[in-house]
């Protein structure tokens, strides 16, 4: 069987579903009473009662037929009648046919019952519903009785009905109210772990039931733990560079002292290499909480404002697609030192590079293209890790990197619960970089 469509009718969040869990039990409870309790239950209690009821009226009947002449026959009549508390008239005007309003059910078993019982009457008349009146047939010429409707049915099924209907309801409402209690502290985790995924944390504390304060506190350790390691990195990442630094600055003053020769310039130039790789270092391990508060802005501005800087440095880079609607929250510096590693990227192995915004439901896209070789499908991985560079053959002339670039990048966008993505771009035949941070 296919279950499918069953699922997708289903309340998707769990507020919903745990309210038709409480629902469904409900009404099918008030379905069930209604049905066998109200139908079967009055139906007995209506046919007993009009079988009390039949018996009298036979008994009436019985005495009118055993009377010689009418004048005897009403006499005989009128003396039971009035403690049985029954009006009869005697003789009475001819009748045929039942009459019941069409929503009186009971009447219904009740016409039946007396029908079934004395095959005499002629007409049964419920048309007032407080009355019964019922023409039979003697000896002496129709007779008519009539007595109060409460004698034969069981009053009021109805306010039962509606005890039931407000009871449940009102149940239903205290329910609801106990579940929205016991929801909220799991849709507040949920919300502090989703803020955590996108790099930004909210004060959270567990609470609510057993289970989700546990889940709570292993949140909360898991939080920690991540963010004591990222500090643990960065700690000793800038603690390397920085004590490389000092023995770096203290061998440059030694070589400047040499005299000039050829075996000392290579050596000046190694010096120069390894304090570029300390710096991007220092860069690489800064720590992103430095970066400052996540700040919510209008993307489309902030990227503006970073390509007129790089173009005011004097980099070929132009401004695309620019989609400016809405705000996005994220770390703005952070931000900043990824695009401009993209754009020097893009300017160092193409010839000219173009920055576009997109902006999504959930997320922020900004697209950094290039004219240059681009990267090859099978290399896009390697290239994304720390400290790789890909084949020299094609960044000739263009000057070592540290390879740190695209990881810097990439990692800004992992704390901004976001990723980095490379393909080729149509528009320009070079790399493609995609930033997608959530919004
Ligand atoms: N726009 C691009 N076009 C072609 N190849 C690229 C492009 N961007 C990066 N690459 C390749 O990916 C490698 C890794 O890039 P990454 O930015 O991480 O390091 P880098 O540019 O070499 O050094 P750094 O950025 O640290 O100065 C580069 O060496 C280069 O081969
Ligand atoms: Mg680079």
């Amino acid at each position: 069987m296919d279950f499918d469509w069953l699922k997708r009718l289903m309340p998707r969040g769990l507020y919903g579903r745990a309210a038709l869990i409480l629902i469904l039990p409900i009404v099918t409870i008030q379905l069930v009473v209604s049905v066998v309790f109200l139908q079967r239950h009055f139906e007995g209690v209506t046919r007993q009662m009009t079988g009390t009821m039949l018996r009298e009226v036979v008994y009436l009947e019985a005495l009118a037929n055993a009377a010689p002449d009418l004048i005897m026959a009403k006499r005989a009549v009128a003396a039971v009648a009035e403690p049985l508390s029954l009006t009869v008239v005697l003789p009475a005007p001819q009748a045929t046919g039942d009459a019941r309003v069409f929503y009186d059910l009971s009447g219904r078993v009740v016409i039946a019952t007396l029908r079934e019982g004395l095959d005499t009457i002629t007409a049964i008349r419920l048309a007032t519903l407080s009355d019964v009146e019922l023409t039979l047939t003697t000896r002496h010429g129709p007779m008519q009785i009539s007595f109060d409707r409460r004698r034969v049915s069981a009053s009021n099924p109805h306010q039962l009905i509606v005890l039931m209907l407000g009871t449940s309801l009102l149940m239903t409402l205290i329910a609801f109210i106990f579940l929205r209690n016991q929801l909220r502290p799991i849709r507040r985790m949920a919300l502090a772990a989703e803020e955590f995924g996108k790099g930004r944390v909210v004060p959270y504390k567990p609470s609510g039931a057993l289970e989700v304060r546990s889940a709570g506190a292993a949140f909360l350790d898991m939080r920690g733990r991540i963010d004591r390691q990222i500090e643990q990195r960065t700690m000793m990442l800038s603690g390397i560079s920085h004590d490389l630094r000092t023995p770096l600055t203290r061998l440059r003053l030694g070589l400047s002292m040499l005299p000039e020769d050829e075996d000392v310039a290579a050596l000046e130039r190694d010096v120069a290499e390894m304090s570029k790789l300390v710096d991007a270092f220092l860069e690489f391990a800064r720590d992103d909480a430095a970066d400052g508060e996540p700040e919510s802005l209008a993307p489309c501005a902030f990227v503006a404002q970073i390509v007129e800087d790089s173009q005011r440095g004097g980099l070929p880079v132009t401004l695309g697609v620019c989609q400016d609607e809405g705000t996005a929250t994220f770390r703005p510096d952070a931000l900043r030192r990824a695009l401009e590693n993209l754009i020097g990227n893009a300017v160092r192995y193409g010839n000219r590079a173009v920055v576009s915004v997109g902006l999504g439901p959930r997320a922020l896209k900004i697209t950094v293209e290039d004219d240059g070789p681009g990267i090859p499908p099978g290399q896009r991985e390697e290239a994304l890790r720390p400290f790789s560079r890909l084949d020299p053959a094609r960044n000739q002339n263009k000057g070592q990197g540290v390879g740190l670039g695209l990881s810097i990048a990439a990692d800004i966008a992992r704390s901004h619960g976001g990723t980095i993505r490379l393909g080729e771009s149509e528009a320009l035949g070079g790399l493609k970089v995609e930033l997608v941070v959530a919004r």
